[in-house]
Parts: structure tokens; sequence; C-alpha cells
């Protein structure tokens, strides 16, 4: 997106840093946490942060609501996480085997999820997601996987959404759906005929850059039913939503199993680690693929997912999440009718987006999350926010201070 109402830009050690890695880092960022579609008041580069607040390399202080783009759930830092991972690290971390945490750890997601009763680790998304796949097609002895149209599953040739260095190949086993279109399932499925091996689903529609829409029960259902008629896995990709929306599969407050999830993002609190859970009936898949990494067996991401496992439920974040979420929700939206702005806020409150009418382009949003910034509350103009378990009511009101700033600077750009 290109800013057409530049405000100020990042300081001058971000300046200073965008230069440097210009020279040594290809396109000075890449992937989903560059700064370069962003309004040019962003910062690229973060120096930390403590809670719910973030501070960039010149010393601005946000509210933050992308939460590292999901990984933070219970704020940053969090100090039983944070002492679990130092007690491990005194230990060891990367060895020649897993620590005892890694038991521990799959006995608890067990506990914590219903529809697991095994757990595998790696340390991406992309992993988890890939991993599913590969597992659902060594158990079905199948090779086709139905995803729906335009959702993200993360960055490997099968599932990027960017064409560059992708192969007809890496795609020829893939058919497409339409997020809570079962008929269109039923498409996809009768053209994959008897080699149909997955469906994998997310939990609720997120798309980047569009509205967001809730899953239909009906049609989780559906995907439940025909992947029972058919032999195929129901693949639930709570990567994105996972330990946010409920503590245990997102789809359990709607009683839809998937026979494998993946997960990553949250489960540690930042720490680097994703999962593979999956029922019984895929459990011989599983233990036939081959599939690792030098750093998935770390021990402590793994201390620290179990510590923000346990805090999740002691300190009942997911209810917090969702009260914080809708204080948010009810102050923006009150705010977008006071400056009489149609918008749009879809998602689950604890993952909310917001969108203007008529914004195709994205200007407005890009002019409000700039305003924002300037308010001092990092939040995107169109991906997504992330709510974590940290927000206190002085960091809501400081995010509503900024969210009405950003409403006046949008109406003034609209004129009176
Ligand atoms: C739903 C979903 N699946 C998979 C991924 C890939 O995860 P990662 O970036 O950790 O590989 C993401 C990342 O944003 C995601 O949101």
């Amino acid at each position: 997106m290109t800013e057409r109402h530049p405000t100020r830009a990042a300081g001058p050690q971000d300046q200073r840093l965008r230069e440097r890695a210009g020279a040594v880092i290809p396109g000075g960022m890449y992937g989903h946490q560059s700064a370069s579609s962003l309004p040019s008041a962003f910062p690229q580069f973060m120096r930390g942060g403590r809670g719910a607040r973030i501070w960039d390399v010149d010393g601005n202080e946000y509210v933050d609501l992308m939460c590292s783009y999901g990984p933070v759930v219970l704020g940053h830092q969090h100090p039983r996480v944070e002492q679990a991972a130092a007690a491990q690290a005194a230990l060891g971390d990367c060895q020649n085997g897993p620590g005892p945490v890694m038991v521990d750890l799959a006995e608890l997601l067990v506990q914590t999820v219903d529809h697991a009763d095994w757990a595998m680790f790696a340390k991406n998304g992309t992993d988890a997601t890939t991993m599913c796949c590969t597992i659902a097609r060594a158990q079905t002895g199948r090779q086709k996987i139905l995803a729906a149209a335009g959702a993200y599953h993360g960055a490997a040739p099968w599932c990027t959404p960017r064409p560059a260095g992708v192969t007809p190949q890496d795609r020829a086993n893939l058919g497409y759906y339409a997020y809570n279109d079962l008929a269109s399932v039923q498409r996809a499925a009768a053209e994959a005929g008897g080699d149909l091996a997955a469906i994998v689903v997310s939990p609720f529609k997120h798309d980047a850059g569009y509205d967001q829409e809730l899953v239909d029960p009906a049609f989780a259902r559906g995907l439940r039913a025909l992947c029972d008629a058919v032999g195929a896995a129901l693949i639930l990709d709570d990567v994105r939503c996972g330990f946010r929306l409920h503590l245990g599969s997102s789809w359990e407050p709607i009683g839809v199993s998937p026979d494998l999830s993946a997960w990553s993002k949250a489960i540690a609190n930042g720490h680097p680690l994703a999962a593979v859970l999956g029922g019984d009936a895929f459990r011989d898949g599983a233990r036939q693929v081959f599939v690792t990494g030098s750093f998935w067996f770390s021990a402590v991401p793994m201390a620290a997912a179990i510590a923000t496992i346990t805090a999740l439920r002691e300190e009942r974040a997911v209810e917090a999440i969702k009260r914080s979420g809708a204080e948010l929700r009810d102050g923006i939206l009150a705010q977008a009718r006071a400056w009489e702005l149609p918008v749009s806020y879809t998602g689950p409150d604890a993952m909310p987006y917001l969108s203007f009418a008529g914004d195709a382009d994205r200007e407005l949003a890009g002019l409000f999350a700039a305003a924002a910034l300037r308010g001092g509350v990092y939040l995107h103009p169109r991906h997504n926010w992330f709510v974590s378990a940290a927000l206190t009511g002085d960091d809501i009101a400081r995010t509503l201070e900024a969210t009405d700033q950003a409403f006046a600077a949008v109406r003034k750009h609209l004129g009176q």
C-alpha cells in the first residue's frame, strides 16, 4: 500500500537500521513482519516489550494490539513463563535428545485439548500444517488435500500466497473450496474422488485484508460428516486462533472435533514452538512419517509452553481477553458512530478486524492505523488484531483515546 497521507516517518534509529538492513538482507526485510507495506510511520525494528506495552528502537512506547502477530497471548515477558524458560535454559536447551519437558508438555496438551490423544512438536505454524497434511497422506494412502481459497496456512510452496518460486507440481494435489460453503467442499471432494486425504480449515475465516467471517457451525459439522463418510482427515489449522478463543481446540465450543490440528503462535507465549495434535485414528500415520528439525526438540520453548498453558488456565486468560476484546469493540464502534464513519468490526472480539465502508484500497485503514500509532497504539491496517490477556484498564483507555483521534483523522480527511 502506498501511503498517500504520510505522517512522520519512523525514527532515526529505525531509519539507520533499515539502511544497514537494505545492504545485507534481501529487500531489507521480508515476510509478514516487513513494514514496507505499512504506513511510513510504522517502525520496522523493535526494542522490547513488557505486558501490553512495546517499545520501538527509537524508544516510542505503544499499547500492543498485534502481539507479535499472535504469539504473545499473556503479554510480553510474562514472569511465570520467563522464569520457567530461564530455569530450563540453566539446565540445557538444544541437546542430544529432548528434555523430560517434551513428555510433560505432550501430556498437558492431551489433557487440555479434547480431540488429542498424542502430540508432536516442531517450530513454526507452517511445519505444523505441512506435517498434518503429510500425516493424513501417510495414514490414508491418498494424495489430495482441500483448502479454502484465499486461506493462509503458511509459507511453504504448497500454501504460500506469493507465486515466486512455486511450481505447478507443488500444488498438483490441492483442491479449493469457499469457506462456509459446504456445497463447494462437496464439489471439490467429488473431484478428488477416492484420492481425498484431508480437508484443511481454519477456525474462522481470517484472511488478511478482508472482513472476517465466523464459522457457520453447520458448515463445520458438514465437514466432519464428509470426512467421516469418505475416510479423509479433518485438519483444523489452529495456528492463529489456538488458545486465544478457547483453552482447547477452537472448535470445541461448537462441538466439532478434528482428526488433526496444527498449533504454534500462542502456545508458548512467544517462544518458538509448534505442535501437531491428533487422535488415535491417525497415530499410525504420525508414527510413519519422518519429520524433524535441528531445533524442534529444544527444551526451553517446551518449558515455556507448559508455563503458558498453566498460566492461561490459572489466570483465566481467555476470559480476560474476551472481556477486554468486548470493551474495545464497544468503545471503537461507539466512536465510529459518533464520527459518523461506517465501519465493519468483524471476527471474534479477541481477534478483531476493522475496515471502512468503500475503502477498497485500504487508504482509510492506513490513515487510521498511522494516526493510532501516533497516539501510542500499535494496530494493523490490513490484518486482524490480537488482544492479549495483559491489557489493563489504562491500556484500554489509552487505546480508545488513540482510536478516537484516529477516527478524527479519517473524518478530517473525508471532510466534515
Ligand atoms: C492460520 C495460520 N496457519 C499457519 C500459519 C503459519 O505459521 P508460521 O508463520 O509460524 O509458519 C499462520 C501464520 O500466520 C497462520 O495464521
